[in-house]
């Protein structure tokens, strides 16, 4: 069954009251969808949207199936080497769909996962003391196969890899970048490693549905094809001219509309359920990577992603999302159906005022409170929307995958930005080659070194 969509109080004059949308404004998009999906359809004819195209690519996700079966109950811990977007969708599709707690008790033979996606040294060498690489798969992901975080993760990962397993180490290292790109390539072929390839035309973030995310899905047991399946359906209703039928569009007008008419620019993903948490860091980079841009005329547009996990955070942000400045707009996501449920026991004596519990399930319980936030939000006359997965699995959270990225896609065009570069991270990683030290980086090393962004006068010793 697929996701369904409900933004009754988004839309100004409902439930909420005043803060929302201008109807008269949301019929103008509806209007001027079809120019956003022509400038859509233009750019993936001329190529530039690969992310449309990889749910129908069969072939790479049986590569990946058949890759996993090869090696499938030789390896205990797979550890994933990748940052931004070669990490986090495999991170929240983990979360999403492999077994609660799969680290502590791995099940049906598949390997726990490890995504290093820092260079924190205590979290780096705890992942080194944890996995031992005799019984550890590498999987290094890197589409520009340069980025220093993830070269200088594998260097460390592969040593290991040689000190333990001698000449076998080839057999524990498999490697996810660009057809062409960057250092891993050649060396992937020199050394005859195991490679997968992320299509040229999708951008990290966008890249979750191709070998980044599917290989260790493959290696964890996901439903591939489902999710897949999912994708594929998801797109095309977010690629409908029909604008009242099509999620993405309804979620990226509404949004940019609150955004540059209302100024309601922090987009908060709230989804009630610890399986979909990770879906919010996932999405947090894709609208900020995305969409924080500046425009030709050097404007800074973008919303802020932000996120919330219900129920916990009723006990930590909620105070502010009702009662703080009215700057948010909420993106609920309710699970109807649990693939586990639990019954709450009848209370003993004594608890006796806990007798309303009884007989009620901890889903039951989830879900009234995703109700009961909701409308304390509405009543408190903050614009929110309503996603809602009839149940959690492959083939929903496919969808719910390429909803947001589509509506990435339209937002961009809507706030007349590239959402597929990322200028404003290259900055950052210059200088960083110039403290490190890289060839060809001298002159930056220089600047930064000079650079005067600390003064005396303001700092408390
Ligand atoms: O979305 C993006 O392009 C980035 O977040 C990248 O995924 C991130 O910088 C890692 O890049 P790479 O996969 O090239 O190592």
């Amino acid at each position: 069954m697929p996701l369904t969509l409900d933004y009754t109080c988004l839309v100004r004059g409902g439930p909420q009251g005043e803060a929302g949308v201008d109807p008269s404004a949301l019929d103008r998009a509806a209007i001027l969808h079809s120019s956003v999906t022509k400038a859509l359809a233009d750019k993936r004819a001329a190529g530039r949207l690969g992310f449309l195209d990889v749910p129908d690519d069969g072939a790479t996700v049986e590569a990946c199936l058949k890759y996993a079966e090869s090696v499938h109950g030789r390896f205990e811990n797979v550890v994933v080497l990748g940052i931004g977007g070669s990490a986090l969708g495999t991170r929240a599709l983990h979360a999403a769909l492999s077994p609660p707690l799969h680290e502590t008790a791995p099940r049906n033979g598949r390997p726990r996962l490890f995504v290093v996606d820092n260079v924190d040294p205590v979290m780096v060498g705890g992942v080194l003391r944890t996995a031992n690489p005799g019984t550890t798969l590498f999987n290094v992901i890197s589409k520009s196969g340069s980025t220093a975080e993830t070269m200088s993760q594998f260097l460390l990962f592969l040593e290991a890899a040689k000190h333990t397993l001698g000449e076998h180490w080839r057999e524990h290292v498999v490697v996810t970048t660009d057809g062409s790109k960057g250092f891993l390539r050649p060396f992937a072929e020199a050394n005859g490693l195991k490679t997968f390839t992320v299509p040229e035309n999708v951008g990290g973030r966008f890249s979750v549905l191709t070998p980044v995310g599917l290989l260790p899905g493959a290696l964890l047991g996901w439903d591939l094809r489902a999710l897949m399946r999912g994708a594929a359906e998801g797109r095309d209703r977010c690629l409908s001219p029909s604008f009242g039928e099509n999620p993405a569009a309804v979620m990226a007008a509404a949004q940019h509309l609150l955004d540059v008419e209302s100024g309601v620019n922090v987009q908060v993903l709230f989804p009630y359920s610890h399986r979909l948490r990770l879906l919010v860091d996932w999405n947090v980079q894709l609208v900020a990577e995305s969409l924080g841009k500046r425009t030709s005329d050097g404007q800074g547009v973008g919303p802020t992603p932000h996120g919330a996990v219900g129920v916990t955070d009723q006990h930590s942000q909620v105070q502010l999302f009702a009662q703080g400045p009215l700057d948010k707009v909420f993106t609920f996501v309710r699970v109807l159906h649990h693939a586990h449920d639990i019954a709450i026991p009848a209370p003993p004596a004594g608890l006796e005022d806990l007798g309303y519990l009884k007989g009620k399930t901890f889903g039951q319980l989830l879900d009234a409170e995703c109700r009961a936030t909701q409308l304390a939000l509405t009543d408190a006359g903050r614009p929110n929307m309503t996603v809602t997965f009839p149940e959690i699995c492959a083939e929903s959270v496919g969808e719910f995958l390429m909803w947001n990225m589509v509506a990435t896609a339209y937002a961009g065009e809507l706030y007349g930005i590239d959402a597929f570069d990322q200028p404003g991270v290259e900055a950052g990683k210059v200088a960083t080659y110039g403290l490190m030290g890289r060839k060809g980086y001298e002159a930056e090393k220089a600047r930064v070194e000079s650079a005067r962004i600390s003064d005396p006068k303001y700092r408390v010793t």
